[in-house]
């Protein structure tokens, strides 16, 4: 895994299977069925109720990351790597007929479901935008929240993704997301393709990601939540492609303990 296209191509290709897969199929396409992610991210039984049963089977998420937020009516929320919009949908609700949603994600197959899933729930005040969480589509000083799920840590440029929040935020907006950290990977996973596509591999340190933050010019930077992955869970997230590759499987199996799920705030100034 080395250009920044490359890492690009194979992560849109990984995600443009998963949307199509079957249900009976996890994350990286295999595995865990399609939709447990979202049972067991913090989302509410009653809010996924609320919602077009393909937006909560084909979510890929690791957190909520709008659960305790202060997203208000009118507020202009952006989700990063929107993928079939779970979040957008949610967001929706929250930000009501004053407000405005923006999904930004890469990959034709996740927006093509994203804007489906949109009609089905007939609702108006979201859009889905083509473009990379590395250059957004998105006017400076233009959005109250940035929130994204489970996507940063597939960046192979996190200092211009976080450059990129607190290019669009408005003064004293707000970032809100959940996404996967790691501590002490050895070279071996950072170099697997295939635990690069499943959140593993391209994630950093708790650390490394707050700082990031900070050098951005973020303030307010902190971890609110975390979830530590047990080896089944750490399984489910990587899906078959990861298991039916003997040297990956093993490599995940050493990993507990390691790999987390933060959410992870901070602010404009
Ligand atoms: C793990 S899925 C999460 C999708 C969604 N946030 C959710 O919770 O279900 C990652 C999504 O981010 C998108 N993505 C990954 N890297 C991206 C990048 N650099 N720019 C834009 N989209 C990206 C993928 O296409 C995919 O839809």
């Amino acid at each position: 895994m080395n250009s920044t296209k490359s890492i690009h191509d194979s992560v849109a290709e990984a995600y443009a299977k998963a949307v199509v897969a079957p249900k009976s199929s996890g994350c990286c396409g295999g595995g865990t069925p399609k939709g447990v992610l979202a049972k067991v991210a913090g989302y509410q039984r009653e809010e996924l109720a609320k919602l077009p049963a393909d937006a909560v089977v084909n979510s890929f998420g690791c957190g909520n990351p709008l659960a305790f937020s202060d997203v208000r009516p009118g507020d202009v929320v952006l989700d990063l790597g929107s993928g079939a919009g779970i979040d957008l949908l949610i967001a929706s609700e929250k930000v009501g007929p004053t407000g405005r949603v923006i999904g930004v994600d890469m990959t034709d197959a996740m927006i093509e479901r994203a804007r489906a899933n949109i009609a089905t729930a007939g609702i108006t005040n979201v859009e889905v935008r083509k473009g990379l969480i590395e250059s957004l589509p998105v006017e400076s000083s233009s959005v109250d929240w940035v929130i994204s799920n489970c996507v940063i840590n597939l960046s192979p440029d996190k200092p211009h993704v976080f450059a990129e929040i607190a290019r669009v935020l408005r003064a004293g907006g707000h970032m809100r997301v959940s996404d996967v950290v790691v501590e002490d990977l050895p070279l071996s996973i950072r170099q697997s393709q295939s635990l690069y596509g499943c959140c593993v591999a391209g994630a950093v340190s708790e650390s490394a990601y707050l700082q990031g933050l900070r050098d951005a010019g973020m303030v307010d930077v902190e971890v609110r939540d975390r979830a530590v992955y047990t080896a089944a869970q750490l399984r489910a997230l990587a899906g078959s492609e990861v298991l039916n590759d003997p040297a990956a499987a093993e490599m995940l199996g050493t990993l507990e303990g390691k790999v987390w799920s933060a959410i992870i705030v901070a602010r404009k100034p």
